[in-house]
């Protein structure tokens, strides 16, 4: 053959290859409202810069009819491409072809792709739509699966890992996404479970519908398994360029700079957004966009474990990120999911070499027997427990209540905070002034001519005594006491006077968190 014959030989390839599961199962991919999985690849990546390989790749079954069948690329593209112009490596299965589901040679494909990314020490980007392990190849499907997940682990902390679940996606197919950094998921179209409604009517009896045990609301607001919930899938992959654009390529890098912009302070102005009432709640979300250029809050997690604020924001420039307590949301008190949400951003961040900045204002740990039964000492441990091992920059701001356990695990000096302020609207105690009165001056209430009196007058003069940040100074536990417009001037400082900061742990194989 000549070189033409050869290269049109090999157009025709192509052509097979790229019709994927063929037009019948894209139509009914496209019916449920999502795009093939070539199309997800390009839509994410900038133009033309998505790049294929491994197309011609066969599967490996031979049980089950399955030798005789031709399951183009095996039902999973990979490639490497470009976001904002850094460079990923990615993979988008298939379920056109044979569900998606993973057989050795899918898994081959994934892994490859994988070790190409930490090779290049470039993320990876993993969109998943699977039926799960493909049945037909029985335990090279499984052997599949923990290759990937061995990966997963192997990658963590090296490179960023997004998952992104377009699909339903079954057994095997929703762990890798659980090992790793972030999971996207769209409304309607995402759906995430162990075993699905069927199994769990035939084993337990139950009924449930695929959208109520794992759609994608359930997973962004009840579970915490997805941190960003999109409207669309292209909603969704405007959200991962976003994303892509705070964080750095890899655990060597910091995040890229951008041009430092003022906030929009006639929009978010603090002193209209912070209550004089210290009862009163306030959107801590809002003090965020007072504090960081052009007002920009990129959260992460928003729709769960609402009573903690997680996400990005740049200081002149810089990538950080933020951990907040949420007045708005009980109080913002630390529960087990908050405490869970916050640790593993701040694990990330710190990983990431993105510095920490804390806001406090909670009134200390939920009580109660719920928490106490769902594990809140050993949920709630893992924020002390990360905190103390970060060694990014630090800087926490106490904005009001920081009491008790809740004073300590948000960032205090305690646990090894670079820089600690106080607004003078701070009140930093073991708790709230009406529950200390209450029990350090008990007999006093109890024998007063007028109890409710004398509570009032102890309640005044405990809060005269520690309901404010001046004693915590005094101990030097603050380092300075500042006017809140003066917020971000200073944060800005401490990140800028912090870039050198290169602190490493005591050497150990691997601590072992409260996981
Ligand atoms: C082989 C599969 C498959 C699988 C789907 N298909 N899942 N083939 N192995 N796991 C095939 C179907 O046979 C069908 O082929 C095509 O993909 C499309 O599937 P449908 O069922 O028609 O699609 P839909 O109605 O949208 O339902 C999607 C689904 C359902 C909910 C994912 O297919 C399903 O329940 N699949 C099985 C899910 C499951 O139990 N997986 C767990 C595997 S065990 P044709 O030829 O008809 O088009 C596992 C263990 C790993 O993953 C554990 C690691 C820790």
């Amino acid at each position: 053959m000549s070189l033409k014959q050869k290269t049109s030989d090999l157009k025709r390839r192509m052509r097979e290859a790229l019709q994927g599961g063929g037009e019948k199962a894209i139509l009914k991919q496209k019916a449920t409202g999502k795009m093939t999985a070539r199309e997800r690849v390009v839509a994410l990546c900038d133009p033309k810069s998505f790049n294929e390989y491994d197309l011609f790749v066969e599967h490996a079954g031979r049980d089950f009819d399955m030798g005789d069948k031709y399951l183009p690329g095996d039902g999973v593209i990979t490639g490497t491409g470009t976001i904002n112009g850094y460079p990923i490596c990615i993979y988008a299965q298939d379920f056109t072809v044979a569900g998606g589901s993973l057989g050795w040679m899918h898994a081959k494909k994934i892994t490859k792709i994988m070790d190409l990314a930490m090779k290049l020490k470039v993320p990876i980007i993993g969109i998943n739509d699977s039926g799960g392990a493909r049945i037909q190849e029985g335990v090279n499907s499984l052997a599949g699966y923990g290759e990937i997940f061995y990966r997963n682990t192997q990658a963590s902390g090296i490179i960023p890992q997004i998952s992104v679940i377009l699909g339903p996606c079954a057994g095997g197919a929703v762990y890798s996404p659980a090992l790793t950094d972030f999971v996207f998921v769209v409304d309607k179209i995402s759906k995430m479970f162990i075993t699905g409604p069927e199994v769990i009517k035939s084993v337990l009896g139950e009924e449930i519908s695929m959208e109520d045990l794992g759609g994608a609301r359930v997973h962004a607001e009840t579970t915490g398994n997805a941190h960003f919930f999109a409207e669309s899938e292209n909603d969704c992959f405007e959200q991962i360029k976003k994303l892509c654009s705070y964080i750095p390529w890899n655990n060597t890098k910091k995040a890229e700079p951008f041009p430092k912009k003022p906030p929009r302070t006639r929009q978010y102005n603090i002193d209209e957004i912070f209550p004089s009432n210290p009862r009163q709640p306030y959107d801590v979300r809002d003090v965020i966009r007072s504090i960081v250029d052009d007002s920009e809050f990129f959260e992460v997690h928003e729709l769960f474990a609402q009573n903690i604020v997680v996400g990005y924001a740049r200081l002149a420039g810089q990538t950080v990120g933020f951990i907040a307590n949420q007045p708005l949301v009980l109080a913002g008190v630390l529960d087990c999911d908050s405490s869970d949400k916050a640790a593993r951003f701040i694990r990330f961040c710190d990983a990431f070499n993105i510095p920490l900045v804390t806001i406090v204002d909670l009134p200390g740990y939920l009580p109660g027997v719920d928490q106490e039964h769902a594990g809140v000492i050993r949920h709630g441990a893992k924020i002390l427990y990360a905190y103390s091992e970060a060694t990014v920059p630090k800087l926490t701001v106490i904005t009001r209540k920081a009491y008790g356990g809740g004073y300590i695990a948000m960032c205090s000096h305690h646990l090894h905070a670079d820089f600690v302020f106080a607004w003078p609207t701070a009140e930093i105690a073991v708790m709230g002034p009406e529950g200390a009165a209450n029990i350090i001056f008990r007999n006093e209430i109890k024998n007063a001519e007028n109890p409710d009196e004398m509570r009032k007058v102890k309640i005044k003069e405990y809060k005269d005594k520690f309901a404010n940040p001046y004693v915590a100074a005094a101990y030097g536990y603050i380092d300075a006491v500042i006017e809140p417009q003066e917020t971000r001037n200073l944060l800005i400082h401490a990140i800028e006077i912090s870039y050198q900061k290169d602190e490493t742990g005591p050497s150990k194989k691997h601590g072992i968190p409260p996981f």
